[in-house]
């Protein structure tokens, strides 16, 4: 194969290099076109733009595979835990027992938020949406703690941080929005554990751990982890580019996961479906809408921009929700109705031709649903789950040499130049 692409513009052929992957795309380098051509690349939504290098996640859209740091999905859900899964994707490897014992140390040293911190949730107003008090909160931290990340040892305390914190952060401030009292960690829990623990443990109700539920967090947490360059990973990848420090770096990467389109789908799948169940509106006339290309509306948790076909999440995400159903004898009338769409839109030529499968958002909302976690939380979950892929993206590229502050051009189609004209002459 050739390691040459040339590119002929207005007569003059130029070469340009191509990047060899270890598997996947390969990447034509366009470093010098515009300064040899005159023209630059226009790819809105940088759909055939490769930002960067990175030993992270592989993806392959077209047979659904998806592996951190080499390691499939599969095997990770069914042997990993979340914090295990978390240290793979960050450091690059699997760690050794000793690490990872260390590790869960780590976490619970720093499993508490600073007292000051709670004053900041008191003064939200009741109806704020936990996405935009997680965000705030996360760029907090740079206020209470020192960034430090001068050395492995030093960017080992603040990732380690970062994930513990922000479990404990999403707990208080579901906490708060109800008016009980805050729970704390318990050094005793491990991570997944401690979480429910926090987010549902009352003085009058004691909450009663069940391993089938942790285990499926661990396991929606481990399919969240990373997921290469996705909208917040990019983004939280852009604002480091200017040097911004870790914490408003993923404070962006955490509004940048809120949208429908993105990390926002798996609440807006659930309104999709409460809709459908409680408003009588039928499955077919939701597929016909989706269809409709004078219809803005979409069929939530359906497609994906590098799937093409079943999102191998989903299909684990799918099952996770299946055991924990059954697990709780909980019967859901939106599972039925999600599996009636999925069914109805997997065999309609239109989904077929426009290779729309269900993604990892499809089934997890029902899911968190029966393991009693709000609505207006689930894409808190997915921030949490991702938080690991956000760290290790952030760092790569502040190590990478060749990265360069984010900065796209653009293809201007205003106005040429043209006069001012005074206000009472117009
Ligand atoms: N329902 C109906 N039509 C769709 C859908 C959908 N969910 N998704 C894509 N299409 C159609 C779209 O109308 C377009 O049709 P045409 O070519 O005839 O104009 C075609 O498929 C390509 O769509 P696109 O918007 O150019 O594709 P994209 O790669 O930019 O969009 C997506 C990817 C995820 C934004 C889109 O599939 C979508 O809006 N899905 C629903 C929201 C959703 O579930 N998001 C979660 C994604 S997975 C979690 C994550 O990692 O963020």
């Amino acid at each position: 194969m050739s390691n040459v692409a040339t590119l002929t513009v207005n007569g003059q052929t130029i070469e340009l290099p191509i990047i060899e992957s270890v598997e996947g795309d390969r990447g034509i380098d366009i470093r010098q076109l515009r300064q040899k051509t005159g023209c630059i690349t226009y790819d809105p939504g940088y759909g055939n733009t490769g930002s960067c290098k990175s030993a992270i996640a592989y993806m392959d859209g077209e047979k659904g595979i998806l592996r951190y740091r080499g390691i499939p999905i599969e095997d990770l859900a069914t042997h990993s835990s979340f914090v295990e899964t978390a240290y793979l994707v960050i450091n690059g490897e699997l760690p050794t027992r000793e690490q990872l014992n260390r590790t869960s140390v780590q976490l619970n040293d720093h499993s508490l938020v600073h007292e000051d911190m709670q004053i900041f949730y008191q003064n939200f107003p009741r109806a704020s949406h936990p996405m935009g008090i997680l965000s705030a909160m996360v760029n907090a931290l740079r206020s209470f703690y020192p960034e430090l990340i001068a050395s492995d040892k030093d960017f080992e305390e603040v990732y380690v941080r970062l994930i513990s914190k922000i479990r404990t952060m999403a707990s208080v401030s579901y906490k708060i929005s109800r008016g009980h009292k805050v729970e704390y960690p318990r050094p005793d829990y491990t991570y997944c554990a401690n979480f429910l623990n926090m987010m549902f443990n009352t003085p009058v109700k004691p909450y009663i751990l069940r391993k089938e539920l942790v285990r499926a967090l661990n396991v929606f947490w481990i399919l969240h982890a990373d997921h290469e360059q996705n909208c917040s990973t990019a983004v939280v990848r852009s604002v480091g580019s200017a040097q911004t420090n870790i914490y408003a770096s993923i404070s962006a990467g955490i509004s940048a996961l809120w949208g429908d389109l993105h990390g926002g789908a798996n609440q807006a799948v659930i309104q999709m479906l409460i809709d459908i169940h409680e408003k009588g509106v039928k499955v077919k006339d939701v597929i016909k809408r989706a269809k409709d290309k004078n219809d803005p509306f979409r069929l939530m948790g359906f497609g994906h921009r590098v799937y093409k076909t079943y999102d191998p999440r989903a299909k684990i995400m799918k099952k996770n929700c299946h055991d924990v159903l059954d697990r709780l004898n909980y019967e859901d009338p939106l599972l039925d109705i999600a599996m009636e769409l999925e069914q109805i839109a997997i065999s309609d030529p239109y989904f077929i031709d426009h290779n729309l499968y269900p993604n990892v958002d499809f089934y997890s909302g029902i899911m968190l649903r029966a393991m009693g976690i709000p609505t207006n939380m689930f894409t808190v979950m997915f921030a949490i789950g991702r938080l690991p892929g956000w760290i290790a993206q952030w760092r790569e590229n502040m190590q990478d040499a060749e990265q360069r502050l984010t900065r796209p051009r653009q293809v201007y189609s205003g106005y040429t130049e043209r006069p001012y004209i005074p206000i009472d002459e117009r």
